[in-house]
C-alpha cells in the first residue's frame, strides 16, 4: 500500500466519523460530498471543509460529469479545489493545485489557489479611480496597487451554495454598497458545470443598484501533470493573441497595447512556458516571469483563446472565453510556503494561472474595454477550460 492510499484509507475512516457526528449539517449533500471528497487524496481526517466562518457554513461540493470527469468546489470564496481529468490511457489526474482544507484557504489566501475573484480582478492603481465624477478608495494589498478586490474580495467570503443537478453548483453572494471601497449593492451569481465534453464552464452573473465596476475571474493554477510533477515549464503553451498590454514596475498596465511579435510574449506560435521565462526582456523582469494580460484576438466560444498541453500526461486545455484579455500567470511568487493538498510546498513555478478577464487597472484607463456596471444591466460572462487528451 503506497502512501496515497494509505491516507485514504485513513481519511474514509474520519471522513464517515463526521457525518456521523455533524449533527447540524444536511447529511444528504455533506455526505456525499465529504465521502467523495477522499478520492483527492490526504484531506485531514475532520475533514476540514466543514467550518463556520461569521456565522456561516462551509462545505466541499462534488460535481460530476457522465465521463467521470470530477471537481470538488468549496463554498468559502468559490474556491475550485479539485478537477480530475482522464489521460489518455483513462488514468485521473488531479490538474488544479488547491489546499486540503478552509484553513490551508486562509493562510494562503495572498495566492488565491482556484478562487473566484471579485469584485474587481486583477489589480487598480494605488487603490483608486473615478466613477461619475466621485472618488473611491481600495486597501492598497498589493503595494502600492489593490488586487483582486482588496482585503477581503470574494475569494474570502462564504457563499450560498447550492447544486442544481450532479454537475452543476450555482454560488451566489451579495456584495454590500461600499464593500472594500466599492460602490453599490453588487448581486452575484457563479454557476460551475463540468460538461460531457470535458470542460469545467464557469458562468458569471451580476447586477448592481448603483454605477459600479466588476472584473470577475477565477484563479486555478493549473499543473496538467498533476501536484508533485514538478515546474510547469515544459508545458507548452499557445495563446492566440498578437497584443498585450506592457506593465510598469508594479504590474499596472502602461496603457500601451504593444505587439507580441519578437518578444518572450509571441505564444501565437507554440513555445513551452520555460523557453523565455528568463529573458533579459524588461516586460519579463517587470513580471518576474509572465504575469502580463494578453489582448484576445477573438473571443466567444468558437475558437480557444489559449491552448496548453502537460509534458508528461498529454493533457491538453483549452481555454474559450467571452472576456476580451486573458492575464497568464507562470506563478513567479509561488514560494513554498504553502503545503498543497497531496501535501507537497506550491513551489516557485509548480502551477500557472490563465485568468479570463477584462483589462487590469480598466476603471483608470479609458483606452480599455469598459468594466463600468450600471443599475438596469447585466454583467453575464462565461469561460469554459476544457480537457482532451
Ligand atoms: C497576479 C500576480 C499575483 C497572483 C497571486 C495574479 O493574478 O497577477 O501578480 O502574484 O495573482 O496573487
Amino acid at each position: 500500500m503506497n502512501l496515497r492510499n494509505l491516507s485514504l484509507t485513513i481519511l474514509t475512516a474520519g471522513a464517515a466519523m463526521l457525518v456521523a457526528f455533524s449533527p447540524s449539517v444536511n447529511k444528504t449533500t455533506i455526505a456525499t460530498s465529504v465521502k467523495d471528497s477522499i478520492i483527492y487524496g490526504k484531506l485531514p481526517a475532520d475533514s476540514g471543509f466543514e467550518k463556520t466562518i461569521k456565522g456561516k457554513q462551509t462545505h466541499l461540493f462534488v460535481v460530476k460529469n457522465k465521463n467521470g470527469m470530477e471537481a470538488a468546489i468549496t463554498n468559502y470564496g468559490g474556491h475550485l479545489v479539485s478537477l480530475l481529468v482522464p489521460d489518455h490511457e483513462g488514468k485521473m489526474t488531479d490538474v488544479v493545485l488547491g489546499c486540503g482544507s478552509i484553513d490551508g484557504y486562509v493562510k494562503a489566501g495572498a495566492s488565491y489557489y482556484g478562487a473566484t475573484i471579485g469584485r474587481y480582478g486583477n489589480r487598480i492603481a494605488k487603490g483608486h479611480f473615478t466613477l461619475d465624477g466621485k472618488d473611491y478608495t481600495m486597501f492598497i494589498n498589493n503595494r502600492p496597487n489593490s488586487l483582486h478586490g482588496g482585503k477581503e474580495g470574494f475569494d474570502r467570503k462564504v457563499w450560498d451554495a447550492k447544486k442544481t443537478d450532479n454537475q452543476t453548483l450555482e454560488l451566489t453572494y451579495v456584495s454590500k454598497d461600499m464593500e472594500e471601497g466599492y460602490p453599490g449593492t453588487l448581486s452575484v451569481k457563479v454557476v460551475y458545470k463540468l460538461t460531457n465534453n470535458n470542460a469545467v464552464k464557469i458562468s458569471y452573473e451580476a447586477t448592481t443598484d448603483k454605477i459600479t465596476v466588476v472584473n470577475l475571474t477565477n484563479h486555478s493554477y493549473f499543473n496538467l501533470n498533476g501536484e508533485s510533477n514538478g515546474t510547469i515549464l515544459n508545458h507548452i503553451v499557445q495563446i492566440d493573441a498578437d497584443n498585450y498590454t506592457p506593465v510598469d514596475a508594479t504590474l499596472i498596465p502602461t496603457g500601451k497595447i504593444e505587439p507580441v511579435k519578437g518578444t518572450p510574449f509571441d505564444f501565437t506560435v507554440t513555445a513551452t512556458i520555460g523557453a523565455n521565462i528568463n529573458d533579459t526582456n524588461e516586460q519579463i523582469k517587470n513580471g518576474k516571469g509572465y504575469d502580463h494580460n494578453f489582448v484576445l484576438n477573438k473571443h466567444g466560444f468558437t475558437t480557444p483563446v489559449a491552448t496548453v498541453k502537460g509534458d508528461k500526461t498529454g493533457i491538453v486545455m483549452k481555454v474559450y472565453t467571452e472576456e476580451p484579455g486573458l492575464q497568464f500567470y507562470s506563478g513567479n511568487f509561488m514560494g513554498g510556503a504553502n503545503t498543497m493538498k497531496y501535501g507537497e510546498k506550491d513551489k516557485h513555478r509548480t502551477g500557472f494561472a490563465m485568468e479570463t478577464q477584462h483589462f487590469p487597472d480598466s476603471p483608470n484607463q479609458p483606452q480599455f474595454p469598459a468594466t463600468t456596471l450600471r443599475p438596469g444591466q447585466i454583467y453575464k460572462t462565461q469561460t469554459m477550460y476544457k480537457f482532451e487528451k
